[in-house]
């Protein structure tokens, strides 16, 4: 039996939708229940609902073979997993962005509110801009609106968060979607399994983009 850490939430909805659609459905994972396993046994695979930000974790240890994860949480904890497949989903992008009318001050520190710390660092490394960190967990748009940081690292994807808190994208970093990871080691002792799914999701992927013209 293959196990599959999905993330929970909105994400999680339209990659369940997406396993679904090559035969790896589980109808009670669609019940309003707490319960965080779920298995079918005809299709052969265990699913674990999980944080988001929790599933390189499971994947990277082996409590579960494959599962699925944003960019940005690759790119922030670097876990040793195997990449397999771009899923096209949950698009959005990591960007900095300001309150209107915000000019750097290159005399000082630029202030960083953020959940993405490595992503950010890396990002000013680059440009060989001093920062200082602000980690914070959520709601991160508040930071520049209280004076608590100058800036933010953070994920847009409509983009009505900004707007409705009177911020703007300064600068791009890098465009985000779902990944299809696995644990190295379940490569090697349920490669058929994990290859026969990657594949019936790129196809899959594959008929949709051909079927909106892509
Ligand atoms: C994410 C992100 C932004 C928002 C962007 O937050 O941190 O706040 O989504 O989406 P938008 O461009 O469509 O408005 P999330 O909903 O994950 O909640 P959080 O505050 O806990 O980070």
């Amino acid at each position: 039996m293959l196990s599959v850490a999905l993330p929970k939430g909105r994400l999680g909805d339209k990659v369940y939708r997406l396993l679904e659609s090559v035969g790896y459905g589980c109808p009670e994972l669609l019940g309003d229940s707490r319960k965080l396993v779920f298995e079918n046994e005809e299709n052969g695979v265990r699913y674990f609902l999980v944080k988001p930000s929790d599933v390189p974790i499971y994947v990277e240890n082996g409590a579960a073979d494959v599962g699925v994860a944003g960019r940005d949480i690759l790119l922030e904890y670097s876990p040793v997993v195997h990449e397999l497949l771009d899923l096209g989903i949950g698009r959005c992008r990591m960007a900095v962005a300001a309150r209107e009318g915000f000019r750097d001050d290159l005399t000082r520190p630029l202030r960083v509110a953020t959940k993405f710390v490595e992503i950010a660092k890396r990002h000013y490394a680059k440009k060989n801009r001093e920062i200082e960190i602000i980690k914070l967990y959520g709601s991160i748009e508040l930071a520049p609106l209280l004076g608590l940081s100058d800036v933010i690292v953070d994920i847009v994807e409509t983009g009505t968060t900004l707007r409705e808190n009177h911020l703007h994208v300064c600068e791009e970093i890098l465009p985000i979607s779902a990944r299809l990871i696995a644990n190295p080691a379940s490569r090697q002792f349920l490669g058929n399994e994990i290859a026969e799914l990657a594949g019936k999701l790129k196809a899959a992927i594959e008929r949709c983009s051909v079927g909106k013209g892509n």
